[in-house]
């Protein structure tokens, strides 16, 4: 049976990515951004495929704008199998030196976004008779980058917010996968805050294609925590383990010049 999928940050990237893969294999799509005319345009190129795109407009700082993308997934299809919490915004520099506003707007992107979609959706997703919730954090979450802290912290929220959402959604039959991204090509390093615009940094680069399949994928499994190279596995692995060395690297990649 096709599936009902609610994935915010839809307009770019990742999110765009997934949106058209879940619609060639079939699935539907719930589309979510601030971009709405982006939205309509991945909307028609989805036109010919096996599912619908559906596009709505929605900040993920208002809860208002995620409950109604929830209520165009009840009244098009009556259900939702999956969402994706997948709206994010990067940020480079230091913590005491970067501009509040830009602080503010990382954390409350990537923490507060996550929580209103999820706790948007849940209602549906239980009315549904369980699902599965993804949630996009980051190797920098383990792998703490100096000059880009903040932007670890906010996706080290996300980590703890997947665990706890796990056991706490379990008798809901809703599970929790986590996906510890690694860099990808996208519009996230000419968007972020800081230093928007400069080549996000040596180290390789996935496609917005590759990684969208992979959580696709991790959808039709149940999956706790997924990371997708070998490169962001031993990225993770030094920051849990030698973090010493693991400051030392990142500060090399992450310094301002
Ligand atoms: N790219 C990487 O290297 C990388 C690495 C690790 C983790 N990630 C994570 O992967 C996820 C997807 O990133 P990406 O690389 O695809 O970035 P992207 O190309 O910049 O796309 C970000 C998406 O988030 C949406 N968004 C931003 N602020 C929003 C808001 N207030 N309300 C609703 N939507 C909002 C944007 O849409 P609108 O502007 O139209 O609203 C856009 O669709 C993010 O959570 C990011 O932190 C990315």
């Amino acid at each position: 049976m096709a599936k009902v999928i609610l994935i915010t940050g839809a307009s770019a990237g990742i999110g765009r990515e997934m949106a058209l893969q879940f619609a060639r294999r079939g699935d539907h799509v719930i589309a979510t951004a601030r971009r709405l005319d982006r939205l309509e345009t991945l909307a028609q190129e989805a036109a010919s495929l096996a599912g619908k795109i559906i596009p709505v407009e929605a900040d993920v700082l208002n809860p208002a704008d995620l409950q109604k993308a929830v209520d165009a997934a009840d009244a098009q299809f009556g259900r939702l199998d999956i969402v994706i919490a997948n709206a994010g915004l990067g940020q480079r520099g230091a913590i005491v030196d970067s501009a509040w506003e830009d602080v503010e707007a990382v954390l409350r992107i990537n923490v507060e976004g996550a929580l209103h979609t999820i706790r948007a959706a849940v209602p549906l997703l239980r009315k549904s008779g369980g699902g599965h919730i993804v949630m996009i954090s980051s190797v920098l979450s383990l792998a703490t980058g100096p000059y880009c802290a903040v932007y670890s912290a906010a996706k080290a929220t996300i980590n703890a917010l997947a665990r706890g959402l796990r056991v706490e959604l379990r008798a809901d039959h809703i599970w929790v996968t986590n996906v510890l991204l690694g860099q990808t090509h996208s519009e996230f390093a000419q968007v972020r805050r800081g230093q928007a615009g400069r080549v996000a940094s040596k180290l390789p680069t996935m496609s917005a294609e590759y990684a969208a399949s992979q959580i696709v994928r991790a959808t039709d499994q149940r999956r706790r925590t997924i990371t997708l190279r070998l490169i962001d596995r031993l990225i993770m692995w030094m920051g849990i383990f030698v973090p010493w060395i693991s400051d030392r690297v990142l500060e090399r990649f992450y310094k301002p010049h």
